[in-house]
């Protein structure tokens, strides 16, 4: 008997702590580049560590919208998240500047300056907001698209109802060019363009065909106004609870993840446009000349960009080679 107890114990011990679960949480689907990111995530993790945590995905805003879901780590509800710059911004402000429309001028630029200095000291300041940010992930450059018609020039902008992300920026970039833009939350957004409550959205390729949004709107302009990117985040919560090698592995995993996402960028990015053609969706490019009217158009939001977040930080992001 006294045996058996010795030897239960020591099963006990030798057996591996029950797998701690991680909910991710995220705003599209696991077809698209968020769930390519949290896949790529969980497998780096698991080759890693075994079988030290499972994961429980919750995509296409299974958690409510990106707010709700970065107040949920920050209260150490959610362990993890991908989430747009769009609505970290409200997190953490300087996030802001990289909504200000034609600042990146490609995704090569864009990767630069996010995997840079730059990219470095806003990540860091996520600590201070309740944060804990892992890697800057990515959607690509927004386009426009609506059940109006083509946008060409601004004037075709006039008084059109688009939704844009709860981000000061792009909204007073819209005001600017004549739109009537109206910030709302990712999960609201189908709905309302199907009942007609907003006639169109903004967002990278990548978003318009995981989402289908072919489905609900009828034309997309290919004018590439701002670069998108994406964090990974974890709870500050759950990462304190985390010891140096596992931690080392999550900073693996997240830039596995990152690898993963701007490959199905750049793959949407290529292979995009014919798929939502064929699922009926009237498609133009505006030209760097028609690009440059926009660009024009913006010169007012433009100092009160260099005025929020220092011209100093601008100048700095455009001079990245
Ligand atoms: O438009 C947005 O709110 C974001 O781009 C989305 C689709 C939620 C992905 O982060």
């Amino acid at each position: 008997m006294k045996h058996f107890h010795a030897a239960m114990l020591f099963a006990a011990l030798a057996a591996p702590a029950t797998a701690q679960e991680i909910k991710i949480g995220y705003a599209l689907a696991t077809d698209s580049h968020y769930g390519a990111g949290a896949q790529a995530f969980e497998k780096s993790l698991t080759e890693s560590l075994g079988d030290q945590f499972t994961f429980r995905h919750f995509p296409s805003s299974g958690l409510g919208g990106e707010r709700e879901v970065l107040e949920g780590l920050q209260l150490g509800t959610v362990e993890m998240t991908i989430a747009s710059d769009g609505t970290l911004a409200n997190f953490v402000p300087e996030v802001g500047v990289l909504g200000v429309p034609f600042l990146l001028r490609d995704k090569a630029h864009a990767r630069t300056v996010l995997d840079g200095e730059i990219g470095d000291e806003m990540l860091a300041k996520f600590e201070t907001a309740g944060l804990h940010a892992l890697a800057w992930g990515e959607q690509g450059f927004r386009h426009i698209t609506s059940n109006r018609g083509a946008v060409e020039t601004p004037a075709d902008l006039a008084g059109l109802k688009i939704r844009t992300m709860e981000n000061p920026v792009h909204l007073e970039a819209f005001r600017a060019l004549g739109a009537a833009p109206t910030p709302m939350a990712w999960p609201e957004v189908i709905g309302a363009l199907e009942q007609g409550a907003i006639d169109g959205q903004e967002n990278p390729l990548s978003v318009i065909v995981s989402a289908k949004l072919a489905e609900v709107q009828d034309y997309l302009t290919l004018d590439g106004h701002v670069y998108s990117s994406t964090i990974i985040l974890v709870s500050p919560i759950f990462w304190d609870g985390l010891d140096d090698a596992q931690k080392a592995a999550f900073e693996k995993a997240a830039d596995d993840a990152v690898v993963a996402m701007r490959a199905y960028v750049d793959d949407v990015d290529t292979s995009g446009v014919a798929a939502l053609r064929e699922g009926g969706m009237e498609v133009n490019e505006l030209s760097p000349e028609q690009k440059a009217v926009f660009r024009d158009a913006l010169a007012e939001p433009y100092k009160a960009y260099e005025a929020q977040f220092g011209k100093d930080l601008m100048d700095r992001i455009q001079a990245v080679q």
